[in-house]
């Protein structure tokens, strides 16, 4: 449930789902749910979608943000997305560095490292997805690749340009599959993170940024994996196309039924 000093932050993150009239109609549902008391939280929905979600969440605390984006401001480079296109059409958030843009779509740490720059740039605030595979994980490499993600994104990063940013850690055996981390799975993960940031970038730093749980969280795990006090929040996908699902996980509660106050 994270610290005082890091507000909590529930993103969707809707992938290649819904049509216009659906996302509106889901869009406005989530706006109606938000309250300023409660986590920051954000929509991360097809490019085609920001205009209409951005509509549906007028005036409330819900943002909108991108899936991916281009590391170049603009140029010859068809079917990409710039930051300060993503920031015109709407979006305060984007996600970069999601483990399906890195198995299907070529994403390494270096591009990453790209994207996060021209997004702080663009005044967005990043979603930088890390997170080990079931074979890292059973070969006892989690640690290393989380590592290797995680200096790789912040690479040539003063502390102060990485204030905003925000990490999710997202185990790739967990999306979409059902299994999710055990909350004390992904405590631990989150600490070893919070760590690494404190030692490889900044102490300060590392106490203020907010870490997601991303995988397979649903209504009825959220609680539990938010209790954990270094889980600051959750990136969720399949369960945040379900208008009623994605309302009770923004409205977790912490302790003996109490909703938290984030
Ligand atoms: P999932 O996806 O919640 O459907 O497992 C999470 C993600 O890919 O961000």
């Amino acid at each position: 449930m994270g610290s005082s000093l890091r507000k909590s932050f529930i993103a969707g993150n809707w992938k290649m789902h819904l049509t216009l009239s659906e996302s509106a109609a889901l869009a406005r549902e989530v706006r109606g749910a938000a309250s300023e008391a409660g986590p920051e939280v954000a929509l991360c929905v097809p490019f085609t979608a920001i205009g209409v979600v951005k509509d549906a969440v007028q005036g409330g605390p819900v943002q909108v943000g991108g899936q991916d984006m281009h590391w170049e401001p603009q140029g010859a480079f068809t079917g990409e997305i710039s930051a300060r296109q993503l920031v015109d059409a709407g979006c305060k958030v984007v996600v970069i560095g999601h483990s399906e843009r890195r198995r299907y779509f070529g994403d390494t740490d270096e591009t990453v490292n790209k994207k996060l720059k021209a997004a702080l740039g663009a005044g967005l605030l990043p979603i930088v997805c890390i997170g080990e595979t079931l074979d890292e994980r059973e070969s006892q490499k989690t640690y290393r690749v989380l590592e290797t993600q995680v200096k790789g994104a912040f690479s040539g990063f003063k502390p102060q340009d990485l204030s905003t940013t925000v990490i999710a850690y997202e185990p790739v055996w967990a999306i979409g599959t059902g299994k999710t981390a055990t909350p004390a799975q992904a405590q631990d993960a989150h600490t070893f993170i919070r760590k690494l940031v404190a030692r490889t970038v900044d102490e300060k730093l590392a106490a203020r940024m907010r870490i997601l749980y991303g995988g397979s969280v649903k209504a009825d795990n959220i609680d539990s994996l938010m209790a954990e006090p270094d889980l600051d929040g959750a990136l969720v996908g399949g369960e945040s196309l379900k208008a009623a699902n994605f309302v009770r996980i923004i409205q977790f509660k912490t302790q003996a039924g109490k909703e938290r106050k984030a």
